[in-house]
């Protein structure tokens, strides 16, 4: 008989988490507080970015969150754009900025991202709030990390001194992802995942070998279909954080029979990617908790 896997169902967890931070947003705003706000800045007319952005702002607004869309034009200079950062800093109204990336080439996304205020920074990218969560006292926790970890403790998939693999080291999932999971969990910390955390990437050497050790498999590298069932172990978790646009579809970086030799799996689209959103509200409620008490 053939078992499929487990869903790793983001689509449903994303709900019930955006319902907890529904009333927190409404005791705040019933307290007299000013409602969380998201300014969010998108550059360009790239169409994933621009679903991305929408998809951002609709969930604010359905969650009782004040959310703004700067849309600028791809002809933007780094000057401009830094002087809209400037004035978002200086916004009361404003708790948490989110530049949408990717940036025109003509920018440099390491100005930007440094010119964001850290206690508004809600993606975690600037390097201060970056530094903050290597040493085990974030400020924010990285969304879709935060996503990935979430959907891992609330579906009681064992962590705490297994064997995780992600494989991708980018600054956005992989590399802050397996810092959180090997990390020791403490009340600065809860998100901690205390796992045995190996990191894989394009120049790793037999990379179904190493995958195939993991109870935990994470992939986050961008190429459609990539984890085959060969390299996964029988019963282990596998979360797909990828995101490819195939024809007129979004797939993932896990191929579909990989269901069949797993012991729970995120779907594309479903798994991750509400999450991630979820978790963006739940930094600019943090964000505003901070600035606003
Ligand atoms: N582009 C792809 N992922 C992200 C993200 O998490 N945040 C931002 N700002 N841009 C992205």
């Amino acid at each position: 008989m053939l078992v499929m896997a487990q869903l790793l169902d983001g689509k449903a967890l994303a709900a019930t988490i955006r319902g907890e931070i529904a009333a927190r947003v409404a005791g705040r705003t019933q307290a007299g507080k000013r409602p969380p706000g998201l300014a969010a800045v998108l550059v360009g007319n790239d169409p994933a970015s621009q679903g991305y952005v929408r998809s951002k702002h609709k969930a604010c607004l359905e969650n009782g969150l004040h959310s703004t869309v700067h849309r600028l034009p791809e002809e933007t200079t780094q000057s401009q754009l830094l002087d809209l950062i400037e004035q978002l800093n200086a916004d009361a109204t404003v708790h948490g900025i989110l530049v949408q990336l990717p940036l025109p080439r003509h920018i440099e996304t390491d100005a930007i991202l440094r010119a964001v205020t850290p206690a508004k920074d809600v993606d975690c990218f600037h390097p201060e709030n970056v530094g903050l969560l290597t040493i085990g006292f974030p400020r924010f926790y990285p969304c879709t990390p935060h996503g990935v970890v979430q959907l891992l403790n609330r579906y009681n998939v064992p962590v705490a001194g297994h064997e995780v693999v992600v494989v991708g080291r980018s600054d956005i999932v992989g590399k802050p992802l397996s810092i959180m999971l090997m990390q020791k969990p403490t009340a600065h910390n809860p998100a901690a995942g205390d796992a045995t955390v190996t990191v894989a990437h394009s120049r790793t050497h037999d990379l179904a070998a190493v995958c195939r050790r993991a109870d935990i498999l994470i992939a986050a590298v961008g190429q459609a279909g990539m984890i085959t069932a060969d390299m996964v172990k029988p019963g282990a978790a596998v979360v797909d954080v990828g995101t490819n646009r195939v024809g007129n579809a979004w797939v993932g970086d896990v191929a579909p029979e990989v269901a069949t030799v797993a012991g729970w799996l995120s779907p594309v689209p479903g798994g991750v990617g509400p999450m991630t959103i979820t978790m963006l509200l739940y930094n600019t409620v943090a964000a505003a908790e901070q600035i606003d008490g």
